[in-house]
């Protein structure tokens, strides 16, 4: 594995600075599109060059061919459709005038879309291919079902700037950004952690030791985007992360947002993870167990095996140009006062651990929840997120 944080820029599909002015007055006049959350995600992430190689939104053959065998048609691997999905009629329009404005919720113009390709989406297939199921417990599955438009565009996509964000700008980092800035405090080697949760001490372990096992620094990279409907918003996650950052060696660590939109599709969404991640200029990826896991399916069964997304990883590892750091669950071993793979445990050890669906419980019962567990201070934001004060 070669180190990513390369001098060179990382290609964006932003246009030049001098030709900005003019998309953006074209862009006025143009039919245009508002996108909702999810959409502005996927545009953010297209424009900023964390979905490289992606060029724009996947062509009807590239789309297939993702479905198929998780490849672009070029044969570079790409395991998520990325397309931009439209209502019937925003479909029939286009057939007159195929250049579309792409604005935000305020209505300001994000980047210009030439289209090519217009097609009818088949949710069924694409549920089956990307989620290995149909049933609509699963996230990914329901959105696609009831809040996915029935026709895809794509085509050649001119950006004019980057979606803006309000909330904590002192952690938003473009990959060309975090490249940089990786270089600039000379760090060579950098492991990246995903995470839609607040952190608590078994994550802080997994980093710890991928980094010392690795020679790593650390990228904390949190999704900032959507993640899976009942999550604790990233406004309190991002106060955890804060307290939970001061627990490490001085300049170990970054925190960075990333804005994505996941679709909880285990296994592919793993891989999807670690591309984005060699995109923002990391050379490792934490994999632990049932990343991007969706939980259990309408009958109590998992969907994925919590083992399948670091499978699917190894498979591809000679290809992904980032290496994969898998882990067994890491669970607590009171009696040795510290976490341990459970795959080092003997029958013997006493092991505790904590699932997310029991924290959430004991936070409603307003109990303590163990030094062991997470830190007090994330204790403490997370009393005050599942309890709003009263006025
Ligand atoms: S998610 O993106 O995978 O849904 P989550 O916050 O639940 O986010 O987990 C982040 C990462 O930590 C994933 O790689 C997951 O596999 C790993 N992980 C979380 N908890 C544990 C644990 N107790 N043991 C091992 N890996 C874990
Ligand atoms: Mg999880």
């Amino acid at each position: 594995m070669s180190p990513q944080n390369a001098p060179q820029e990382h290609p964006h599909l932003l246009v030049p600075e001098e030709e900005r002015a003019a998309l953006e007055r074209e862009a006025a006049d143009l039919p245009h599109l508002s996108l909702n959350a999810r959409r502005l995600c996927d545009l953010e992430l297209l424009l900023n060059g964390g979905f490289a190689p992606l060029s724009g939104y996947l062509s009807r053959k590239d789309y297939e061919c993702v479905l198929e065998s998780m490849r672009l048609e070029n044969g570079a691997l790409w395991p998520i459709p990325i397309v931009l999905d439209v209502p019937e009629r925003a479909a029939k329009s286009i057939e007159k005038r195929p250049r579309l404005a792409l604005r935000d919720g305020d209505g300001t113009p994000l980047a210009v879309l030439d289209v090519e390709d217009v097609w009818r989406a088949d949710p069924e297939r694409e549920a089956q291919c990307v989620f290995g199921t149909l049933d609509q417990t699963h996230p990914g599955v329901r959105y696609l079902y009831q809040e996915t438009g029935p026709f895809y565009l794509s085509g050649l996509l001119r950006g004019i700037r980057l979606p803006r964000h309000a909330d904590f700008p002192e952690y938003r980092r473009t990959p060309g950004e975090l490249r940089e800035r990786f270089r600039a405090m000379g760090w060579k080697w950098v492991v990246a952690f995903q995470t839609r949760n607040p952190m608590h001490r078994a994550h802080v372990e997994l980093t710890m030791r991928a980094s010392s096992e690795n020679g790593a620094n650390i990228l904390i990279h949190p999704v900032a985007g959507m993640t899976k409907p009942g999550d604790i918003d990233h406004i309190c996650r991002v106060r955890c992360y804060e307290h939970v950052l001061k627990h490490y060696a001085p300049d170990s660590v970054t925190l960075a947002l990333l804005p994505l939109a996941m679709r909880m599709a285990g296994p592919r969404e793993a891989l999807w993870h670690a591309l984005i991640r060699k995109n923002y200029g990391c050379t490792h990826f934490i994999v632990g167990r049932d990343h991007a896991g969706p939980g259990v399916d309408g009958r109590g069964e998992p969907f994925y095996d919590p083992y399948a997304a670091q499978d699917l990883l190894k498979t591809h590892q000679s290809e992904c140009g980032i290496e994969m750091v898998p882990f067994q669950e890491m669970v607590y071993a009171p009696d040795e006062g510290r976490y341990l793979p459970v795959d080092r445990t003997s029958e013997n050890t006493r092991i505790l651990r904590i699932s997310g669906t029991k924290l959430r419980k004991m936070l409603e019962r307003g109990e303590e929840i163990p030094g062991w567990f997470t830190y007090p201070e994330v204790a403490e934001e997370l009393r005050g997120y599942s309890s709003p004060k009263k006025p």
